[in-house]
C-alpha cells in the first residue's frame, strides 16, 4: 500500500503567531518525512518473506510502522487543527466539551496544563472522543504511537521541538498560547459531528434473555452503599458452588435447580437482584422465572467475576 499525501488543511498566511516559514518547514520536512518513511518501511514489510525472516525483524518492522502511520496522521489532524481564532467555539462542541469536562474553560484549562506538562519533553496533546464512553478525554502522549484504543482524535497539539522552535525557541508556553489563538472550532465541531455516527463496541449480546433487565455491578454497589434494600441471590450451579472460595458480600446462595421451593421465602416489595458466574444463562434464567413469578428482579451483567473484577466486597463462602 502505498500512502498519499494530504494537502495542508489550514492557510498558513491567515495565522495568528504562526508564520508560514514553520508552517511550510512543518508540512515538509517533519510530515513529509514521516510518510515518506511510512511508505519505505511498508514496502520494506510487505516485501518480506515472512517464512524465512525473524520474528525480531517483522516486529521491529510493524512496530517502526506504527509510529509513523501515527506521526503521519496526527500531523495531517494537527494542521487541521489551526485556521480559526480560538475563541468562537460553535454550539455543539461547546455543549460537548462542557458537558464533558465541566465548561469549556475548564477543559481550556486542563488541555493547557497538559502541553505545559510536556515542556522540555516531546509529544502530542490531543482532544479524542472515545466511542465506549460516549464522552470527549483530553489526552497527553509521551510518542506518535500513544493512543486511546478506539479513541477518534478531533484535536491535536505538536509539542515537539520541530513544530515550534524556529519562532519560539524554548518559550513554549507562548508556543501553546498561539495554538490555542488559531484553533479552528468550526473544524473541530465537523470532527466531532464525524466521529460521534462511530458506534460503540459491541457489547454481550444474548438475544435470548432481550426481555429481561439486568443491572449492572456498579449499580448494585451504588443500591447497597445507599442503604437501599435489595435481596442479592447467588444462583451459580451447585457443581460450581461446591469448589466456589467466596461469594458477593450481601448475597446468599440458592441452588438454580429447586427456586421452586426458595422463591417462596422472598419478598415482592423489594427489589432481587441474580447472578451468576460469568452473567451467561443461569443468572438470566433465574431473574426471568422471578419476574415471570411477580418479582421485581434483574439480573448482575458480568455475574460473579465482574463483582469481582470491580473489586466488589466478597466473604467467605461456606
Ligand atoms: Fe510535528
Amino acid at each position: 500500500m502505498k500512502y498519499r499525501i494530504a494537502p495542508l488543511f489550514c492557510r498558513p498566511w491567515t495565522l495568528n503567531g504562526m508564520s508560514p516559514r514553520l508552517i511550510e518547514s512543518h508540512y515538509e520536512h517533519n510530515y513529509g518525512a514521516a510518510l515518506n518513511r511510512l511508505n519505505s518501511v511498508t514496502s520494506e514489510l510487505e516485501a518480506l518473506d515472512v517464512k524465512t525472516t525473524s520474528a525480531q525483524v517483522i516486529s521491529r518492522l510493524s512496530r517502526e510502522q506504527t509510529t509513523l502511520l501515527n506521526s503521519t496522521l496526527l500531523h495531517e489532524l494537527y494542521f487541521a487543527s489551526l485556521g480559526g481564532d480560538g475563541r468562537s467555539l460553535p454550539d455543539t462542541i461547546a455543549g460537548a466539551l462542557a458537558r464533558d469536562f465541566g465548561s469549556v474553560d475548564r477543559w481550556r484549562l486542563e488541555f493547557i496544563a497538559l502541553a505545559e506538562a510536556l515542556t522540555g519533553d516531546a509529544g502530542w496533546i490531543l482532544l479524542t472522543w472515545v466511542p465506549r464512553d460516549g464522552r470527549l478525554m483530553n489526552h497527553s502522549a509521551s510518542d506518535h504511537a500513544e493512543s486511546i484504543a478506539g479513541g477518534i482524535p478531533i484535536l491535536a497539539l505538536d509539542m515537539y521541538e520541530h513544530a515550534y522552535h524556529i519562532e519560539y525557541a524554548a518559550n513554549t508556553t507562548a508556543y501553546i498560547a498561539a495554538f490555542m489563538r488559531n484553533i479552528h472550532w468550526d473544524a473541530v465541531e465537523a470532527r466531532y459531528t464525524d466521529a460521534m455516527t462511530v458506534s460503540r463496541p459491541r457489547s454481550l449480546d444474548q438475544p435470548e434473555f432481550k426481555d429481561v433487565p439486568s443491572i449492572t455491578p456498579e449499580e448494585v454497589q451504588e443500591m447497597l452503599s445507599s442503604g437501599q434494600r435489595v435481596q442479592i441471590i447467588d444462583t451459580r450451579p451447585r457443581h460450581y458452588s461446591t469448589r466456589a472460595q467466596d461469594i458477593v458480600e450481601g448475597a446468599v446462595w440458592r441452588d438454580p435447580e429447586r427456586m421452586e421451593e426458595w422463591m417462596t421465602t422472598l419478598s415482592k416489595d423489594e427489589p432481587v437482584v441474580t447472578f451468576c458466574v460469568y452473567g451467561f444463562h443461569i443468572g438470566c434464567q433465574s431473574a426471568a422465572a422471578l419476574r415471570e413469578a411477580g418479582f421485581d428482579a434483574r439480573y448482575m451483567a458480568g455475574g460473579h467475576y465482574a463483582w469481582k473484577a470491580i473489586k466488589g466486597p466478597v466473604k467467605l463462602f461456606e
